[in-house]
C-alpha cells in the first residue's frame, strides 16, 4: 500500500470521508502542500499528527472541502432560474421541494430563496441545504458575507435582503428561516426523494468519474418526473439520457 492508500483508509475509518472517491492528483497536491506547510514529510506522518491534534484536523477538512462560493455564482444561470425553470416548476405545484447539496458556507440556499421569493411568499419557501463540511454550515446559519460576495446579486434584493454591519451584508432573518442546513455526506449518506429541484454546483469538479456517476444516478432517483438538477458552470453531462435527463437549458437537467 502506498502512503497516500494508507492515509485514504486512515482518514476513512476516523471521519467516514472516502478520499478515493475524489482526483487523486488533484487531492493528492493540495494535502501535500499543506502538511509541508505544518512541517510534515509524509502522509503517514500527516496522520499521526491529525490523531494527536482536533486543529490539525480541522485543517485537513477546511482544505480538502474548498468552501469558495458566492451569491448568484454565474449570474446568468439564475435569470435562467428565475425566467424559465421556476414558471415552469410553479405550474404544476406552489411548494416546492428544493435542496442545495453542497451548499457550502450559505450564499446558494440564500440565493435559491431570494430568486423564489419573487413568486411566492417567504412562507411558502422551504430550502434544504446540506453540506459534509460542519464549519462552513456554521458559517451558513450566521450569514454573514464580505461584498465580493455579493457582486451578483441584483440591487433590489441587496437592499431589501440583506443589512449592512460595517464592511459585512447579513442574510435577514425572513431569508434566513427559508433554509435548513443539515450535514450530509453525498458520497455516503442516503438521499431523500420526490425533489422538484436539485441545485448540485461546483463539487462534482472533485469527484472521480465512478462517484459521480453514482451521484447523478442518485440525484436523477430523487428528482421526480418533471423535476431539475441544476449544475454548475463546468460540469455539464455528457451522457444526460443514461440518467434519464433531458437537457432543459444549458446546465439544467430535466428528470423525464
Ligand atoms: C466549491 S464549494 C461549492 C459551493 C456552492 N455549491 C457553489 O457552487 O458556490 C464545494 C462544497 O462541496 C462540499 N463537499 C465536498 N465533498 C462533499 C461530499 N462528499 N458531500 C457533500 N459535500 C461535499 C465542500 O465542503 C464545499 O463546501
Amino acid at each position: 500500500m502506498t502512503d497516500y492508500e494508507e492515509f485514504i483508509t486512515n482518514i476513512k475509518r476516523k471521519t467516514g470521508i472516502d478520499l478515493a472517491l475524489y482526483k487523486e492528483a488533484q487531492m493528492k497536491r493540495r494535502l501535500t502542500s499543506l502538511y509541508e506547510k505544518r512541517g510534515f514529510n509524509s502522509f503517514s506522518e500527516f496522520f499521526k499528527g491529525i490523531e494527536k491534534n482536533r486543529e490539525l484536523l480541522d485543517e485537513f477538512l477546511d482544505r480538502m472541502t474548498i468552501n469558495v462560493s458566492e451569491f448568484y455564482r454565474n449570474g446568468k444561470r439564475w435569470e435562467v432560474l428565475q425566467d424559465k425553470i421556476f414558471p415552469r416548476l410553479l405550474q404544476s405545484n406552489k411548494r416546492l421541494k428544493i435542496w442545495s447539496a453542497a451548499c457550502s458556507t450559505g450564499e446558494e440556499p440564500y440565493s435559491l430563496a431570494m430568486v423564489l421569493s419573487n413568486y411566492l411568499p417567504l412562507s411558502q419557501i422551504s430550502i434544504l441545504a446540506t453540506d459534509l463540511d460542519e464549519n462552513a454550515i456554521a458559517k451558513a446559519k450566521a450569514g454573514v458575507y464580505p461584498e465580493r460576495s455579493i457582486t451578483e446579486v441584483p440591487a433590489n434584493i441587496k437592499t431589501k435582503y440583506f443589512d449592512k454591519e460595517g464592511s459585512f451584508y447579513k442574510v435577514k432573518d425572513e431569508i434566513k428561516r427559508t433554509v435548513t442546513f443539515k450535514k450530509h455526506n453525498l458520497l455516503k449518506d442516503a438521499y431523500d426523494h420526490h425533489y422538484d429541484l436539485i441545485v448540485c454546483r461546483n463539487v462534482m469538479i472533485y469527484f472521480t468519474e465512478e462517484a459521480k456517476d453514482q451521484i447523478y444516478q442518485n440525484f436523477s432517483n430523487s428528482l421526480r418526473s418533471g423535476g431539475v438538477l441544476f449544475v454548475g458552470s463546468t460540469e455539464q453531462i455528457f451522457n444526460p439520457s443514461r440518467y434519464s435527463f433531458d437537457i432543459e437549458d444549458t446546465f439544467f437537467y430535466k428528470k423525464m
